[in-house]
């Protein structure tokens, strides 16, 4: 697996950042994260490669420059996100550009903290890239409660505390995705995190401190790219497929946990501990799988991956339900419908809500196919639709497939080495 894109990013953000050397392997190189990586030496990191290795000498808390150019991040809202609660703690100023596809994702739900911190924000369209920030000369530190589930979010108020005097506190009702904070731990932070009993967790941040580089900083295999291969192999019939080295962090694994519940063979091998996280092998079988209901509490372990249980629900017997799917609507496309729509193109049974999905499966599946997915500038779309084709009757056609490259560049040349046919089809001009 191609190294996970979340804990990629913040490879650089960090190692950008502490001072001294940080050696990565297994970072994921897709288009997100070298944006992010381009970012970074735009403010005064130096970044090479040394064989598989990237190293990354970093300026020291307190010490990004200003970059000179606006910063483009592509399709990468991770990136866009995180970089800004990072440079808007500087007395300086930067502005962000991204796609179109980036262009049109809220950003009010990173400003809105960074203001209340003393940040000025100028935006053509409200809250919207492209985008310039300038941060005062000290900013303020906050308590903010995240008022979403979103780790996107945390992160970047924790990132802008980094050059905050005194502590910055960020408090969040629903546990997410936790590779900020434990990096920030690796990376010899003065961070703690309680747990309250009512489950809400309290990170509080002292700013302003020193951040030194990692010797050996490895990046784990990504789940929310095993997703695809692992849904392949629980539909196509006849599959026996092991998937090495996967990040199981338990705000990761919703998918796995899910697909489980359905009757998905998925056989847990090797579970170890590498670099501070828990890593397995995976080995999936081709299974008759079984509807289940997911709950919203669910969301936050598997937000990126609902496209793709699109797929597994559409071949398992009955109707699968899945709620609180709200943040999926403000994803790199509005992935509630681009998912929707792609089902109806595709003869599968479903109904949308404004935040749920149920889809109403057939486990053989012959008479899926046959239709052509807008994607939207969305990768996620675009590979778990190539995975309905890869068990459906007909083929299925995608718009485009460039977007892939953001997260997964390895997927067609990996998806076609387990025997699955991929074939690029040129129209006229
Ligand atoms: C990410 C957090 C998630 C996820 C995104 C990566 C991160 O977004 O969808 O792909 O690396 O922090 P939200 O935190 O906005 O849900």
């Amino acid at each position: 697996m191609p190294g996970d894109k979340s804990i990629s990013h913040r490879a650089f953000l960090f190692g950008g950042l502490a001072s001294g050397t940080t050696r990565v392997t297994g970072l994921l190189e897709g288009e997100d994260v070298l944006a992010t990586g381009r970012a970074m030496i735009a403010m005064g990191a130096l970044i090479r490669k040394e064989g598989q290795t990237f190293v990354v000498d970093g300026v020291g808390n307190g010490c990004l420059l200003e970059p000179e150019e606006p910063l483009d991040f592509g399709n990468a809202g991770t990136g866009a996100r995180l970089t800004m609660g990072l440079v808007g703690a500087y007395h300086f100023g930067s502005t962000f550009v991204g796609d179109a596809s980036l262009s049109k994702r809220p950003m009010g739900r990173v400003l809105d903290p960074l203001r209340e911190m003393g940040v000025q924000v100028v935006a053509r369209s409200k809250d919207r890239l492209p985008l310039s920030i300038h941060g005062p000369k000290a900013t303020a530190p906050i308590e903010y409660r995240v008022p979403m589930a979103s780790a996107q979010v945390k992160s970047a108020v924790l990132f802008a505390g980094l050059n905050t005097p005194g502590v910055t506190t960020v408090i969040e009702p629903v546990m997410t995705r936790d590779h900020t904070e434990k990096m920030l731990e690796g990376f010899g932070a003065n961070i703690e995190v309680e747990t309250k009993p009512d489950g809400s967790r309290h990170i509080h941040l002292q700013g302003q401190g020193e951040l030194r580089g990692l010797s050996d900083f490895q990046v784990p295999g990504d789940p929310s790219s095993a997703a695809f291969p692992i849904v392949a192999g629980l539909v196509v019939p006849g599959s026996d497929v092991t998937i090495e080295n996967v990040l199981m962090n338990p705000t990761r694994i919703g998918l796995i946990e899910t697909l489980r519940e359905m009757g998905g063979s998925i056989e847990i091998l090797d579970a170890r501990t590498e670099g501070g996280e828990d890593v397995a092998d995976l080995r999936i079988r081709h299974s008759e799988l079984t509807s289940v209901e997911v709950t919203a509490e669910r969301a936050p372990s598997m937000i990126d991956e609902y496209p793709v249980l699109a797929v597994a629900a559409a071949f398992a017997k009955g109707r699968t339900v899945m709620r609180g799917l709200d943040e999926l609507r403000v994803k790199e496309s509005d992935r509630l419908s681009a998912v929707a729509a792609g089902l109806a193109a595709n003869n599968v049974r479903h109904e949308e809500g404004a935040d749920w999905l149920v889809v109403e499966g057939d486990p053989e599946g012959r008479g899926y196919g046959g239709g052509s997915v807008v994607t939207h500038l969305d990768h996620r779309i675009a590979m778990s639709f190539l995975v309905l084709g890869l068990a459906s009757g007909k083929p299925v056609t995608i718009d485009d497939g460039r977007m892939i490259a953001t997260s997964f560049p390895e997927f067609e040349d990996l998806m076609k080495g387990l025997g699955g046919m991929i074939e690029p089809i040129r129209e006229e001009a």
